[in-house]
């Protein structure tokens, strides 16, 4: 047998959690060591952060700790991240994976992280669903199927009720605030950071003109109280649904759309938006010869109740991010994006699983 990678979760949130669970299930992955940001997690067994027996590896509020450990990957999912500690993680010998950021970033403005990946001989990837799989992935992957592209699109619909992330629905999603806060808040700035590198990579990937990228976003408001939410009850007035879109332009036709339905569910709503027949789901198109239009069901959950105990979205989150870790681990050290790792897949439940004999994929 190979020697494992020795991994550390950065965050037990959703996806921390989702992330404990898929490193323990890997193959080819040993967790090591916990970041916690909560004093009252410091201690804990990660057993017992995530509801199962205990793992006998004891979670840190102490970064230093983490940077002095012995390991190879970092699943980083806090809910604000930080360039300067995602640099130390790199300087420190430690490949990072996360869904916080830098799906493709701009090269201009990476200098500080490359140097870091240098110094540590480390890669850093971004991936996740949304932005990641759904928003670049998936639509080129889909493109490959066509010729003479002309269009991309990856979407997503969902009824944000079952995601038990209050900081990141008000702070990051623009949820609970009159439609003013939302609309002239940081959000679509804040969302723009990771959705806009989707938008490229579909650009620069499919090889579509230089375009301009066009954000635009839309709110609707509670008519009644919506009392069950992950935040509170929304009163009327209240932003209870977004909707955030990036569109690439080229000589006034859109090549490439990403874009965000977030519904605090379908009633009392104004506008009355709704998901339409499909319900939840995520669409991806590509027009070009032929046409391909495909729509992901599965990554919602059957219930709010469900959702807000295991979304299986942020499942699909945290399970991208620990599979590609032995590929980011024998990548080359730098940024490694969608674009420069072979393809990444899951791995086998241990009972279908093959005898491994060393290393059974290539990467
Ligand atoms: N790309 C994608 O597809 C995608 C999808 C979902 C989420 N995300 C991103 O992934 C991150 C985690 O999402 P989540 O759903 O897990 O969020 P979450 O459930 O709110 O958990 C985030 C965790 O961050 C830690 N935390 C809280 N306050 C913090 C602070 N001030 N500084 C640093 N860490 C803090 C806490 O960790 P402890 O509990 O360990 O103390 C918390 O549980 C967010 O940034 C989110 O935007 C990306």
């Amino acid at each position: 047998m190979s020697t494992p990678i020795r991994v550390v979760q950065w965050a037990t949130g959703g996806v921390g959690r989702a992330a404990i669970g898929a490193i323990l299930q890997h193959p080819e992955l040993e967790l090591v060591g916990c970041w916690v940001h909560s004093p009252d997690k410091h201690g804990q067994d990660v057993g017992a952060i995530v509801g199962i027996d205990p793992v006998g590896v004891l979670a840190t509020t102490d970064a230093e700790e983490i940077l002095r450990l012995e390991a190879d990957a970092v699943v980083y999912a806090p809910v604000v991240p930080s360039g300067r500690e995602v640099a130390a993680l790199l300087e420190s010998g430690k490949n990072v994976v996360t869904p916080v950021g830098w799906f493709y970033p701009d090269p201009a403005r990476t200098a500080r992280i490359e140097a870091a990946c240098l110094a540590g001989g480390t890669s850093l990837h971004g991936t996740g669903i949304n932005p990641g799989g759904a928003t670049d992935l998936h639509p080129i992957l889909f493109s490959s199927l066509s010729t003479a592209v002309r269009f991309v699109r990856g979407e997503e619909f969902s009824d944000v009720r079952s995601y038990a992330a209050p900081d990141v629905l008000r702070g990051f999603m623009g949820f609970g605030g009159t439609p003013e806060e939302s609309l002239s808040g940081p959000m679509l700035e804040m969302l723009s950071g990771g959705f806009v590198e989707s938008v490229r990579m579909c650009l620069d990937a499919v090889g579509f003109a230089e375009a301009e990228i066009v954000p635009t976003q839309e709110v609707a408001v509670a008519t009644a109280i919506i009392s069950e939410t992950p935040i509170g009850p929304i009163e009327p007035g209240q932003v209870a649904a977004r909707r955030f879109a990036w569109e690439a332009v080229v000589d006034c036709t859109v090549v490439v759309r990403v874009a965000v339905n977030w519904l605090m569910g379908e009633q009392h709503l104004d506008p009355p938006w709704t998901f339409g027949p499909e319900g939840q789901r995520y669409e991806v198109e590509v027009q070009g010869d032929p046409d391909t239009f495909a729509v992901i069901h599965g990554w919602h959950p059957r219930s709010i109740e469900a959702g807000l105990e295991r979304n299986p979205g942020i499942v699909v989150t945290a399970a991208h991010c620990v599979n590609s870790i032995p590929y980011v681990v024998a990548a080359p050290p730098g940024i490694r994006t969608y674009l420069d790792l072979p393809l990444v897949a899951g791995r086998a439940h241990p009972d279908l699983a093959r005898q491994r004999q060393g290393q059974s994929t290539r990467y």
